[in-house]
């Protein structure tokens, strides 16, 4: 337990990603691809870019589901590789023959990193799941309004078999606040978590820079 704190995990981990989750929601390829200024083509740049992350992030997740902290957040239901594949065939790219972009290998390389560090792989798990079942609802609309993208493709963004994304953001908060952690490990979280949201940045960073 966090003891004394006076703010909740879910509640920290809000507070010390929110100028983060502004940046990124700011970012100019974020704002391009939301306000219609790119095409499919740019869509599918990210997508290919999320087929490592989340290759990365399920691959562990993988190995700590029987964690005490770490298997508290995996769910089968959140798995998104097997959709993001389907899709990127849909767009007709077969990921295996793209190299990842220099930020998102380190952010790769961050995620494998906390393959022995479950506190630090919840943060992870936190700011791209809870991003998806969130921000990532209002992409999906955008995307088939802006550039005529359809369900094939975006099956990324559906999470079918959760029947009410808000009521379930709520319960992975109140999972957030009932692991077992120690102050030290509480920090850590946050800061990975900060972190996280900075390899975002960088990738929309470098995917308007190409
Ligand atoms: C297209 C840009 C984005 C939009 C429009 C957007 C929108 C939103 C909205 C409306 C919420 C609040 C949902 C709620 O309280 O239930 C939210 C939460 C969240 N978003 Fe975003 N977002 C965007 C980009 C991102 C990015 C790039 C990330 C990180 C990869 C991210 C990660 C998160 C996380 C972790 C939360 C949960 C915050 C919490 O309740 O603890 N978002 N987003």
């Amino acid at each position: 337990m966090s003891g004394h704190n006076a703010q909740s995990v879910s509640a920290g981990l809000r507070s010390a990603t929110a100028v983060a989750h502004d940046r990124a929601e700011r970012a100019h390829f974020v704002d391009d691809l939301m306000s219609g200024r790119l095409d499919a083509a740019g869509y599918l740049r990210m997508a290919v870019q999320l087929y490592f992350i989340y290759r990365a992030l399920e691959s562990v997740g993988d190995e700590l589901s029987g964690d005490e902290v770490a298997g508290a957040v995996v769910d089968e239901r959140l798995r998104r590789l097997p959709r993001l594949t389907a899709d990127l065939a849909a767009l007709g790219v077969d990921p295996t023959t793209i190299t990842p972009l220099p930020g998102v290998a380190a952010y790769v390389a961050a995620i494998e990193r906390t393959r022995t560090d479950p506190v630090r792989f919840v943060a992870h798990h936190y700011t791209r799941y809870l991003g998806d079942l969130s921000g990532g609802q209002v992409i999906r609309s955008r995307m088939k309004l802006h550039y005529g993208l359809t369900d094939d493709a975006l099956s990324f963004y559906v999470f079918d078999e959760i029947d009410k994304l808000k009521r379930y953001k709520d319960t992975y908060r109140d999972t957030l606040d009932g692991l077992p952690l120690d102050d030290r490990q509480v920090r850590s979280l946050l800061d990975e978590a900060v972190r996280a949201f900075e390899h975002n940045e960088q990738m929309f960073a470098e995917l308007a820079g190409r």
